[in-house]
């Protein structure tokens, strides 16, 4: 078995995964009531919680395995992309738990992560497919050939999917984090209420265009609606105002996907990132694939937002380092 490790920002979180691709454990210990009163994730913060759970989270994902250090062949953690102190903390223990029993160990990209999440389970995803990975930090579009891998189309020029979900329910009064809040609320309005910009930079999806998105001028776009209806009125209107907001940014999204889809002659497309847990979202790419006659992968919403049974998903496709030539290998807050 993998054990896997994923602290980049702030779940704390630890999985055993078996080299087949079976999640034998996938426990989350969320942060989100402790960061939620400032409004955002305070890294400093996030660090020294990590510090405080990643031994306890480490071992119910043993005990949730039926499992003991014994089981463990090897040992995966996020590098990077991410907070550079929180990383630091699951790489250190990654190192030390490897170490200790000279196992070897795999330095994951988080973004692989998401990109290869369809990969377990019982009906897992094979290559080559298009993946619509979607988070609080980036929103990209890739092609995967083979798993150990994968070529990005085009990605966000500004705010991220995630990043524009939680900014707009900030907008709207709601609480941190916002993406959920605004998938609930968004389900009491009626999404044609107003008309917010759906925009698609640089191009039509040709051979030779890039694939990109952009979510800061829905953004300043219902920071003005905001404005215009004044405080009572906005209000009022909330529910309608979450609705519209919400199917300016899953339109983008299924629009640009649909383009990468057709492009790229994939006949099958998997999803992933915290974005990817959004109800509509869900729906609008399960009626593409239904529209385009390819394959959709949707996982379950705990393998769409962080977790560490992603990372174990990367691991058993990246080589690992032997023991103990990792125990110089650093967290990298950019990749
Ligand atoms: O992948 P993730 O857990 O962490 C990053 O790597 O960023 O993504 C977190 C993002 C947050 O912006 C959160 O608001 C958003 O995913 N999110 C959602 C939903 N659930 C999580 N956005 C819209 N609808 C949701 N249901
Ligand atoms: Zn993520």
């Amino acid at each position: 078995m993998i054990l896997a490790l994923e602290t980049s920002c702030d779940d704390t979180c630890a999985a055993l995964v078996t080299r087949d691709g079976r999640i034998e454990s996938n426990v989350i210990s969320s942060q989100g009531l402790l960061h939620s009163r400032y409004g955002g994730v305070v890294p400093e913060l996030a660090s020294r919680a990590h510090l405080e759970l990643i031994g306890a989270v480490t071992a119910d994902a043993l005990e949730a395995a039926g499992a003991g250090l014994d089981d463990v062949r090897r040992v995966a953690v996020t590098r990077g992309p991410g907070l550079i102190g929180a990383l630091l903390v699951g790489v250190s223990w990654a190192k030390a738990m490897a170490a200790a029993r000279e196992l070897s160990l795999t330095a994951v990209d988080h973004l692989h992560g998401h990109v290869v999440g369809s990969t377990l389970g019982d009906d897992p995803v094979q290559a080559p497919y298009v993946c619509l990975v979607a988070s609080g930090g980036h929103t990209f579009l890739a092609r995967v050939d083979e798993p150990g891998s994968y070529r990005v189309l085009g990605q966000t020029l500004d705010d991220a999917a995630g990043e524009a979900f939680d900014k707009g329910a900030r907008l709207l009064g709601l609480g941190y984090p916002g993406g959920p809040e605004l998938d609930r609320l968004a389900r009491q309005g009626d999404p044609d209420s107003f008309d917010f910009p759906r925009s698609a930079p640089g191009g039509n999806g040709s051979s030779s265009s890039r694939l990109d998105f952009s979510f800061s001028g829905v953004k300043t776009a219902l920071l003005y609606a905001v404005r215009d209806l004044g405080e009572a009125r906005a209000a009022e209107r909330r529910a309608d105002l979450a609705a519209s907001y919400q199917r300016a940014i899953v339109a983008a999204l299924t629009a640009r996907t649909a383009q990468a889809v057709v492009r790229e002659g994939a006949a099958r497309l998997a999803i992933g990132g915290g974005v990817a847990a959004n109800s509509e979202l869900r729906h609008s790419l399960e009626e593409l694939g239904v529209r385009l006659g390819i394959r959709v992968w949707i996982p379950p919403r705990e393998l769409c937002t962080d977790n560490a049974a992603m990372i174990g998903a990367a691991a058993r496709f990246t080589e690992p380092l032997p023991y103990p030539d990792y125990l110089g290998l650093d967290a990298a807050a950019r990749l």
